[in-house]
């Protein structure tokens, strides 16, 4: 076990976010944090008994700030967490603030990555990197390739997506392993 306090924000289906309950003896505790009420996440947190929170429409980031201050919180990780993290949180989290997206950076920031690079026929990939204040910007802390340009021409969009999202969960248990 590693003496780390871990939240981990999302705000839908939470495939990445069941990486870390799977894990959940790995953490001295795991929070959950979503931005959005209706997110599976949230089901899937209370299935393993972790407690999870809500954030209301307008994110106030200095109550969260102060509330993961309030669990000493070591880390956090955005797992599929939808939201613009401003730059005064970010500043504050600086060097514990981890983000999980689905392209080989600096390849594809923002939205649709897989979509984008599978159009152009291009080597898919996941990595893991510090949140800075630019988007999908940090340094890189894990990457790796889910599939390879010369094998993404052959395959359908559907096959892309599930592989690369196959490669996010073994990333993640990759980035949960590195603590101890
Ligand atoms: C993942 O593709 C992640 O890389 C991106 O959002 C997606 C979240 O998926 N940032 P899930 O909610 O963990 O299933």
């Amino acid at each position: 076990m590693s003496s780390i306090n871990l939240a981990v924000f999302v705000s839908g289906h939470g495939s990445n976010l069941e990486v870390f309950l799977q894990n959940k003896q790995q953490f001295q505790s795991l929070w959950v944090v979503s931005s959005n009420a209706e997110a599976h996440g949230l089901t899937r947190a209370s299935n393993h008994g972790v407690e999870s929170h809500v954030l209301p429409k307008n994110i106030d980031w200095q109550a969260l700030h102060e509330a993961l201050e309030s669990r000493n919180i070591d880390k956090i990780f955005l797992a599929g967490f939808m939201k613009i993290v401003p730059a005064s949180f970010v500043e504050k989290w600086h060097g514990r603030l981890f983000n999980l997206h689905p392209s080989l950076l600096p390849n594809y920031k923002g939205l649709r990555a897989i979509e984008r690079a599978h159009a152009d026929g291009e080597a898919v990939g996941v990595t893991i990197h510090h949140v800075v204040a630019a988007v999908d910007a940090g340094d890189i802390v894990l990457q790796d390739c889910a599939v390879s340009k010369e094998a993404v021409v052959n395959m359908d969009l559907e096959a892309v997506i599930e592989r690369t999202h196959a490669k996010e969960h073994e990333l993640v248990q990759a980035w949960i392993d590195q603590l101890h």
